[in-house]
This record gives C-alpha cells, structure tokens and sequence, in this order.
C-alpha cells in the first residue's frame, strides 16, 4: 500500500510546492522592480531638477539597480507565467535568450553607470541616460503595457 501512496502524495507535494514557487516568484520580482523604480524616482528626480544632486544618493539608487541585475534572473522559472497580475509576457518564456539579453544590456548600463561614479547632475545624466534606456527595452518585448 505504501508502495502506491508514497508516489501519489509526492507528486502532489511537487506540484502544490511548484505553484507556490511560482507566485512567490511574482511576488518577489513584483517587488524587486518597484525598489528599482523607487530608485528611478530619485535619479529621475535629481535630473529633471525636482530634487538637489546628491551623489551619494544617486549612487545608493545605482546599486539598488545592480541588486535588481543580480536577482531578476531567477525570478522567472518555468510556472510563474500566469497568476498575481503579473505583467510579465509569455516571450520572456518562449524567447529567454532574447529576454537574457535585455538583462545583459540593463547590468552592463548599470555596471558602467557605477564604474563612472557620477560627482555632477551632468555625469549623472550621461551614466543614467543608457541604463533608463535599457529599462524601456526590455519592457517593450517583455512586459505587458498597462495603464498606471
Ligand atoms: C530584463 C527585463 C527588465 C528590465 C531591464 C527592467 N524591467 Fe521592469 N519589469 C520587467 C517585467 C517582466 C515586469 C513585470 C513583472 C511581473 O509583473 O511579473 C516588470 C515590471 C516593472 C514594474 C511594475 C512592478 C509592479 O509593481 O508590478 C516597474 C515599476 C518596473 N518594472 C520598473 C523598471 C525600471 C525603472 C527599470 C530600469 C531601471 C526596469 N524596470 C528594468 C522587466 C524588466
């Protein structure tokens, strides 16, 4: 009897853990990309003048931004497409390499924008400018279009 129910209750635990994982994945990236805009508030802040330069401030903004580089790689994993409003679209699935890509291009504006270690609104705007830019390229193919 064992022998049957120990499968049966197995693959009923996977799958229940796997649906879990799943929008504890949403979830998880739902929340690393809005301290990735709350960062691009204060950046965006700073260089359309609504806010004083600071550098310090602009430069925790950055490494929050290398954090979100690091960590949205892993939370996309196979049966997290659908649930949680994600707005993630299903190309991000069908075209990973595509959507890595988009990844690659967002950490090495990031990692640039760092290296530069911005001192001035000027030099803030030329090392922020290409990585805003990486923001917008990635979301047009890969995230859904909302109104907010
Ligand atoms: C490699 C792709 C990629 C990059 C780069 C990227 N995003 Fe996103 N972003 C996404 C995807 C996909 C979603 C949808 C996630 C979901 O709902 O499951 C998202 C969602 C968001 C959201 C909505 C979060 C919520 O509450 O649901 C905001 C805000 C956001 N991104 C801002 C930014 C900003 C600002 C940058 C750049 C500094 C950025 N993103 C860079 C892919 C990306």
């Amino acid at each position: 009897m064992s022998r049957v129910l120990v499968p049966v209750v197995f693959s009923s635990l996977l799958i229940s853990g796997l649906a879990f994982a799943g929008s504890d994945a949403i979830k998880q990236r739902q929340e690393l990309m809005e301290e990735t805009r709350d960062a691009a508030k204060v950046i965006g802040g700073m260089l359309r003048q609504k806010q004083p330069f600071d550098a310090a401030a602009a430069m925790a903004g950055l490494q929050v931004w290398k954090k979100t580089a690091m960590e949205a790689g892993d939370l996309f994993p196979e049966g997290s497409e659908s649930g949680h409003d994600t707005e993630a679209k299903a190309e991000i699935w069908t075209d990973r390499e595509g959507f890595n890509q988009k990844l690659t291009d967002f950490g090495t504006a990031v990692d640039a924008a760092i290296a530069a270690n911005p001192d001035s609104l000027e030099a803030l705007g030329a090392a922020a400018q290409p990585v805003f830019k990486t923001c917008k390229g990635c979301h047009e193919g890969y995230r859904v279009e909302k109104e907010e």
